[in-house]
């Protein structure tokens, strides 16, 4: 009994510092943006000074293969630069980004950016953030979800589902199939504050249903409609 608890505590020890060693094998320069730990400060200040989203739960997030491409060449995902209240000036018609305050991200070699993403696919939030099997798997869903996402839910309002429609103050999903896991998406989309606790995100107490329609159409956004 003894002897099971201690191969037990060991092996926890051993997965936390899995955690901790990949995030200390990423390029240092990664965390002056990037919490590649979960933060222990959960206050708003922290998300108001953040320079780049969390990655501290990057392996449950990112499809790998979009990351080795997206490190080498890093195009913008949220559209007004990040995080975007610090970067929107107001315009004639409606808010618009400063160009001068949008940075291009750091662009990696291909070995680099090949390292990155098996470190960053190992950094794993706890076993309950995003539960494997959260997405059923019924693409069926995804004209149903187009709807939902654009008029019934609101979405549209603060995300891109389709190129140049929609807001700028959520992350575009034009390529949300291709950039993220369909459990994360639909995880997020049932829970924001989990992940992070003032993100402006609203939690909109969608039922199951639109969350798995929601999520089968985010899910084809850049892959061609499959
Ligand atoms: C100067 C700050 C800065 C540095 C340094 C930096 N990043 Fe970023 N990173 C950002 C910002 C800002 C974004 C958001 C870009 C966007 O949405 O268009 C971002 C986005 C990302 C994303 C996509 C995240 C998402 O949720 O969409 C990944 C992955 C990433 N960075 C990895 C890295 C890695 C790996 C390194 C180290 C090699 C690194 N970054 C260094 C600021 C930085
Ligand atoms: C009031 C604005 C707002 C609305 C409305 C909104 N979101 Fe978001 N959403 C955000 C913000 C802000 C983030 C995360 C910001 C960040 O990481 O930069 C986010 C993140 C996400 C993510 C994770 C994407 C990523 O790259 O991190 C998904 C998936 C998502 N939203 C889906 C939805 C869906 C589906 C709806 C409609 C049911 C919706 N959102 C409604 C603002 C919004």
């Amino acid at each position: 009994m003894m002897k099971r608890l201690l191969i037990a505590a060991v092996g926890l020890t051993a997965a936390l510092l899995g955690d901790a060693r990949a995030a200390d094998k990423l390029d240092a320069s990664c965390a002056n943006c990037h919490a590649l730990v979960k933060p222990t400060d959960a206050s708003l200040d922290r998300l108001l000074a953040r320079k780049g989203p969390d990655l501290w739960y990057a392996g449950n997030k990112f499809n790998a293969d979009w990351l080795t491409a997206w490190l080498q060449d890093p195009k913008p995902i949220r559209p007004v630069g990040y995080p975007y209240f610090k970067t929107i000036v107001q315009g004639t018609e409606h808010d618009v980004a400063d160009p001068t305050k949008v940075v291009a991200h750091p662009k990696l070699a291909k070995a680099a950016a090949e390292a990155a993403t098996a470190e960053l696919m190992k950094l794993k939030g706890p076993a309950d953030l995003v539960t494997a099997g959260a997405f059923k798997g019924d693409a069926a869903g995804a004209r149903m979800g187009a709807l939902a996402f654009t008029k019934l839910r609101g979405c549209v309002a603060c995300h891109q589902g389709e190129e140049g429609k929609g807001g700028a103050s959520g992350p575009s999903l034009t390529e949300a199939g291709l950039r993220l896991q369909p459990d994360f998406i639909a995880a997020y989309t049932a829970d924001p504050q989990r992940f992070d606790p003032h993100v402006w995100m609203p939690t909109l107490n969608l039922k199951d249903q639109d969350i798995q329609r929601l999520t089968a159409y985010l899910s084809q956004q850049g892959r061609g409609g499959k």
